[in-house]
């Protein structure tokens, strides 16, 4: 490994945060570029589960140092939670192994009200289901020009005036809703606190990455949400704010893309999604219930039960080409152990015509027929195996079709949630 982008291909929650922990053994940066605590990063270390949702999964790795990098919209109250929770659990994490960007936008209080608002406006089937956690709103600060940055943090006068000049001009627009507006004073009394708390963190790390990379340092950009949720690639409306793809690493760290060496895309052997939106191949029946129940899918961010459904071979291919993916992590096997049969989406019908390509038009994809083939089921367990040999031959079978399907190799398989389950492919 040298300089290394991790994305999800799908719709988030494909497993990053379990193949992040496996492949950061051996790095030295760990760099978060995208999105914010909307996230919900698993990591299982022995009998031990830890949910991360701002810092990087580096921190289990007494090696690495840990980034959250300018393209990150971050929640100072709940970053300071999460590091005080880490270091209660006796995980280290100090201004010598976590970064935060000078130029990190902030999501203040007002975001995660307005995000509720926005919600709450929309009619039903135009809600996007968002985890409300301020994410769109501190996205269209930063775009809108108005957004704080996390080096205002260091300057304690020049945050309070900022914050307050923010809120008051939100609580314009807070009071004329049903919503409470915000206690200003109150709030500011949180921040001013965790502002201190924070502050020693808050450096220039598009300087702290770039030395990396000139000192031939393995790196890993470790993505969050996944290509359909990507605001420009994604099933627009129904997307996060941020991009979610390769390409988002550069933007949201200052590295060049020069600089990138590979791209491994995590894709879990079936499909989920969480919040509103098309989804061709979701299963509203029994079957999608088992899926939910032997994949454990509910939301760890929110709790929220995940949807589900076969594997899409449109769409992940598609995206496969968006990311430039060089190696697949296949994730949660496992959970197909006990099907008959198992089918994939090969094609999607739309208005009557066939095609392979994943539409650009949400209101197609919302209507599109997935056409599906039918491959056997293995039905014995997979949870042991440590190497592609050992699996069953319906299950290698199987992905072998995955990758002839989506034009990408298999690197990576995962088997179970913990860290050894899990083995090298050279597919
Ligand atoms: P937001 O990112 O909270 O604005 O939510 C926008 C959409 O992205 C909603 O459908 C969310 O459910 C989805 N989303 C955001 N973060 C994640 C994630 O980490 N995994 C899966 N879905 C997510």
């Amino acid at each position: 490994m040298a300089i290394s982008v991790l994305v999800g291909t799908q719709w988030g929650d494909e497993g990053k945060g379990k193949i992040i922990d496996v492949l950061t053994r051996d790095v030295d940066m760990v760099v978060r570029f995208q999105g914010g605590n909307n996230a919900g990063h698993t990591v299982e270390i022995g009998t031990e589960k830890f949910v991360l949702h701002l810092v990087p999964s580096g921190i289990f790795r007494n090696n690495a140092l840990c980034v959250i990098g300018n393209g990150v919209v971050v929640d100072p109250l709940e970053l300071t939670k999460e590091i005080k929770e880490l270091r209660e659990r006796d995980v280290e994490v100090s201004p010598k192994r976590l970064e935060l960007s000078t130029r990190c936008h902030l999501i203040m209080p007002y975001h995660r009200i307005m995000d509720a608002m926005h919600e709450q406006a929309r009619s039903e089937g135009k809600k996007i289901g968002t985890t409300k956690r301020g994410i769109g709103p501190a996205y269209a600060d930063k775009a809108s020009r108005i957004g704080i940055r996390a080096l205002e943090m260091l300057d304690p006068k020049r945050f309070e005036s900022r914050f307050r000049e923010q809120a008051e001009y939100y609580n314009t627009i807070i009071s004329a809703s049903a919503m409470e507006a915000l206690d200003i004073d109150a709030e500011w009394a949180k921040l001013a606190e965790t502002a201190e708390f924070l502050a020693p963190f808050v450096t220039d790390t598009v300087l702290t990455v770039n030395k990396a990379a000139r000192e031939n340092r393995n790196i890993l950009f470790e993505g969050a949400q996944g290509m359909w949720l990507d605001v420009d690639y994604g099933t627009y409306p129904f997307v996060t704010s941020s991009n979610t793809t390769t390409s988002g690493a550069c933007t949201g760290s200052g590295l060049s893309p020069k600089y990138i060496d590979d791209v491994v895309g995590v894709m879990k052997a079936y499909t989920t999604r969480v919040g509103a939106g098309p989804f061709p191949t979701e299963l509203l029946d029994d079957t999608g219930e088992f899926l939910r129940a032997e994949g454990h899918e509910f939301g760890a961010t929110t709790g929220r039960p995940r949807r589900c459904g076969w594997f899409d071979a449109v769409a992940s291919r598609y995206s496969c080409m968006v990311n430039g993916i060089d190696m697949l992590a296949i994730t949660k096997l496992d959970v197909l152990d006990k099907f008959e049969e198992l089918k994939i989406c090969t094609a999607y019908e739309v208005n009557g015509e066939r095609g392979t390509d994943m539409p650009s038009d949400n209101d197609e994809i919302t209507i599109a027929k997935p056409i599906y083939e039918t491959m056997p089921g293995w039905r014995s367990p997979t949870c042991d195996a440590r190497s592609f040999d050992e699996l069953p031959e319906n299950a290698r079978l199987y992905l072998n079709r995955l990758s002839e399907l989506v034009n990408a190799k298999i690197g990576i398989i995962s088997v179970g949630p913990n860290r050894d389950q899990t083995f090298t492919h050279n597919g």
